[in-house]
Formats: C-alpha cells, sequence, structure tokens
C-alpha cells in the first residue's frame, strides 16, 4: 500500500476539511486552543509534504528549511497570506494556497455591521444601560450619525470592498474608492466614483473602510498623517489587518478628537491585551478577529484549505494558489 503524505495541520480547523486531510494524509494535528510556538512548529514540520495553517502561524524560511525538501505546500487557511514568507516559498519551489472568495460576503458583512455600529453607538447604548443610566427618553443622549446620504470612502476595491460597496448602495450611501492599480471598472456595477489618490478620499468621505492586504507598501498606511486629512466627524472602520493602520496614531486621533469614531475587527498587536489604551476609549469598537467567522464561511474556508493541501501533496496544481511562478518547477518534486 502506498504511504500517505506526511502533514502538519497547526489547529484544530472545522470537521468537514479535517475529515478530508485525515482520510488522504498521514496527519499530525496540534490539538491545542493556542497555536504551536516557534519550536513545536519546526519540531512538527520536520519531513512533511505540507502544512496547513493559520495567520497565527509564522511560516518563514527557518520552518521552510526544517521542513526540509519534502515540503510541497503551504496551505494557508485564511485569504491573507502575510504570515508566509512567498519569496521563500517560491525560492524553494514550496506551492502557497489560500481561500479567496469564500469569505468575501461574511467580512463584507461584518465591515457594514461595524459601521452601523460605530454610526449608532451601538456598544455605548448597551453600556448605558447595563450600567443602569436609563432612566428617561433623553433628546440629545447617544445621538449617533446617519447611514443614509453618507459618504463612504473604500480603500482597496478587490472582492471584500466591492461587496462593501454593494451594502452601502443598499443604505443609501454614496461610495467613492481608491484602488492602487486604478481600475475606475470596479466601480462600475456599484455607482462608485474612483478618487485619484488616496488623500481625496480621505478628506471627502464620512465613512471610511479599509480592504488592502498587508504588504510593506499598506503598512500604516493610516498614519498620523492620514488621520489629520480626514474629517472630524469621520469614522474609521478596520477588517482588513491591523497594522494598516498605526495604533498609537488611531488612540491619539480618537482621544483628541482628530476623527470621531473607530470599529475595528483587526488591531495591532493583534491580540489586543484586556488593558490597552484603545479599549479605554468610548469612541472605539472592538471585536476580535470575527470576519470570516460564521459557521458556513468557516467550513467552506476548512474544505478550501484541505483541498489546496491535498493537491499539491499529491502533485496537483492546488485550486486556490498565491505564487503561480513556482509551477514549472513543481513537478519536478513531484
Ligand atoms: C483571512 O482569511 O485573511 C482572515 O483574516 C481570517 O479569516
Amino acid at each position: 500500500m502506498m504511504q500517505k503524505p506526511k502533514v502538519f495541520v497547526t489547529r484544530m480547523i472545522p470537521e468537514e476539511g479535517l475529515t478530508k486531510v485525515i482520510d488522504i494524509c498521514d496527519a499530525c494535528i496540534w490539538p491545542e486552543e493556542f497555536p504551536p510556538d516557534r519550536a513545536s512548529l519546526i519540531e512538527h514540520s520536520r519531513d512533511v509534504a505540507g502544512i496547513l495553517c493559520l495567520i497565527t502561524d509564522i511560516i518563514d524560511a527557518g520552518v521552510m528549511d526544517a521542513a526540509g525538501p519534502s515540503l510541497k505546500i503551504i496551505s494557508n487557511y485564511a485569504v491573507g497570506f502575510d504570515n508566509i514568507d512567498i519569496k521563500a516559498a517560491t525560492d524553494r519551489d514550496i506551492l502557497v494556497g489560500n481561500t479567496p472568495g469564500v469569505l468575501t460576503g461574511s467580512t463584507a458583512d461584518l465591515a457594514f455591521t461595524l459601521l452601523a455600529a460605530a454610526a449608532r453607538r451601538i456598544g455605548e447604548g448597551i453600556d448605558y444601560i447595563r450600567a443602569g443610566h436609563w432612566h428617561t427618553f433623553k433628546p440629545r443622549a447617544l445621538l449617533g450619525r446617519d447611514i443614509h446620504g453618507a459618504t463612504l470612502g473604500i480603500i482597496g476595491m478587490g472582492r471584500i470592498g466591492i461587496e462593501m460597496a454593494r451594502r452601502a448602495a443598499g443604505f443609501g450611501m454614496n461610495i467613492i474608492y481608491y484602488d492602487h492599480r486604478m481600475r475606475p471598472e470596479r466601480g462600475t456595477d456599484v455607482d462608485a466614483r474612483m478618487c485619484t489618490s488616496v488623500d481625496e478620499l480621505l478628506e471627502t468621505a464620512d465613512f471610511i473602510t479599509l480592504h488592502v492586504p498587508l504588504t510593506p507598501d499598506t503598512k500604516h498606511l493610516i498614519d498620523v498623517a492620514a488621520f489629520k486629512k480626514m474629517k472630524k466627524t469621520a469614522v474609521l472602520i478596520n477588517t482588513s489587518r491591523g497594522p494598516i493602520v498605526e495604533s498609537d496614531a488611531l488612540y491619539e486621533a480618537l482621544h483628541s478628537g482628530d476623527i470621531a469614531y473607530a470599529a475595528l475587527d483587526v488591531t495591532d498587536p493583534e491580540p489586543l491585551p484586556a488593558d490597552h489604551k484603545l479599549l479605554g476609549l468610548p469612541n472605539c469598537l472592538i471585536v476580535p478577529h470575527i470576519g470570516s467567522a460564521t459557521v458556513m464561511t468557516r467550513n467552506r474556508m476548512a474544505v478550501m484549505a484541505a483541498e489546496n493541501l491535498i493537491a499539491g501533496v499529491s502533485g496537483r496544481m492546488p485550486d486556490h494558489l498565491v505564487n503561480p511562478e513556482v509551477l514549472p518547477y513543481h513537478h519536478e518534486k513531484s
């Protein structure tokens, strides 16, 4: 009987994906609630043909070299892949897979939920009742901002950006966007106007939502200078990656009133310690990186990540490949 390919799965992903992996592979599955530390990651990756990992696992050249020449694929249980050194993988002819598409709608749902919650100060309203302050109807208490008629600025008009625009259109918002690839056609279906610079968007939008991947170019895209360009009434929504926003600058902007509100699904650092200064601000709403956290979406991500892994260890091309430039060489390994 042919030996099953050895793989390391760095966490208990949903059953739908896990059973597929176990069927085909000789799988070591990390059973803990927390991710493996670096030493464990290296130890369990030795001589494997595939690693199925999460955004909490830093997969760099060191891990790849520890795995050795047997490693054919790194399959990320995420659409974002800033936790993986793609160049190091490509240099070693290792395929990298991800999970695009399946989490687009869920992430846009959450981004719009955060927008609405920030606009109408939902978190503060809940705290107000729990603290026993609801004694009467108050004409001036907890006044928020209208969503309808406001301008939404989308930075990054990829799959999730477009879905966010669709939701905003349903709420009667005016939509503008900036996309570094300057794709005017991206706005056509959703009636969104393309800005020719980020500054134009920052100065014009009432709500600003971030939908760009984390790269050296987008790290700290929203810094002190960017906050100064925004309206004092602006609301910032981030469901992409924490380090796209400079945390100290965000705190200062919210604290000093340079902007009105922020609603975040991602933070820097992540996870955010319970005593972090951002959590002390009444005008900052934070949830713990749950953009893709619906039953259906997490199941689909698990299946997609498992299928990418299985394809890679079986010498086939995964359906969702981040580094296609590795393909011409990859067949030599299989
Ligand atoms: C992703 O897929 O990149 C999310 O951040 C986690 O689901």
